[in-house]
């Protein structure tokens, strides 16, 4: 794929004895949203964590932009700074005001001056419909809102690729449609965004592809239509059908 953001090529990683991922190799095009489908414990965190670098891989190679992150290197930590990932418990300081949560990495990370950083941080939760919320703590926030400064945050940080891990997993379904409204939003914006998610609807509406992960290797992958309604694999219906029971 010449386009490729991401490219991943037979990907393995192990926790001590536990072969978590068993030879993923995949590619994401910039711009396109991928969602990643599979039972608990078939590695898909993992694998997001193996791309932002967060676990280092036992072999295979992982390139962003055509910069190796398998490999230590000066381009690698500029290309990690690209990627930016929200995570299913929000991962907020509650110290700090929902404001603050956003302008003190630009202004700390990022060395932006603290008027700068604080006006990108009012203009990207204007974007997330919190302009309202700005002096409040973490712990005034509901379960969504308190996910849309997460997602607000990766954002500000100038993240052109996007992980989500399962954001709307600690969410009643009514809280979780409007976090996935607010990622929705980011889809037209040209974010190359790659999705660990339980809710079938919203992948099948969002996603340029989806990829269905069972034991540590990808089982089935391809456009919506063709892997919820027309899925090939055994597996993979039989993961569908499961989930149907229980949503
Ligand atoms: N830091 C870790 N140390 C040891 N085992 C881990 C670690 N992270 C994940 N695992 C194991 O790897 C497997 C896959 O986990 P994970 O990637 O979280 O799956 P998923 O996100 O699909 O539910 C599980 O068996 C889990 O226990
Ligand atoms: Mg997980």
């Amino acid at each position: 794929m010449d386009d490729a953001i991401i490219r991943m090529k037979n990907i393995h990683k192990a926790f001590g004895d536990t072969h978590v991922l068993k030879g993923i190799s995949m590619s994401v095009r910039r711009g396109e949203i991928v969602s990643i489908i599979g039972p608990s414990g078939s590695g898909k965190s993992t694998l997001l964590r193996c791309i932002n670098q967060l676990e280092e891989i036992n072999s295979g190679e992982i390139y962003v932009n055509d910069c190796s992150m398998h490999l230590k290197s000066k381009s690698q930590n500029e290309m990690r700074k690209k990627i930016g990932m929200v995570f299913q418990n929000f991962n907020l300081f509650p110290h700090y005001k929902v404001i603050e949560n956003i302008s003190k990495p630009l202004n700390v990370v990022k060395k932006l001056n603290k008027d700068e950083a604080h006006e990108i941080a009012v203009d990207i939760l204007k974007k997330v419909k919190l302009e309202d919320k700005l002096d409040e703590y973490p712990a005034q926030l509901s379960g969504g809102q308190k996910q849309r400064v997460g997602i607000a945050r990766t954002i500000a940080m100038g993240s052109e690729i996007i992980l989500f891990d399962e954001p709307t997993s600690a969410l009643d379904p009514e809280i979780a449609a409007e976090v996935l409204s607010a990622i929705k939003s980011l889809a037209d914006e040209g974010f190359t965004m790659v999705i660990v998610t339980h809710q079938i609807n919203f992948a099948s509406e969002i996603s340029d592809r989806i990829i269905f992960i069972d034991e540590g290797k990808i089982c089935e992958q391809g456009e919506p239509e063709e892997i919820i309604i027309n899925p090939k694999n055994e597996r993979t219906k039989r993961f569908l059908n499961a989930i149907k029971g229980i949503v």
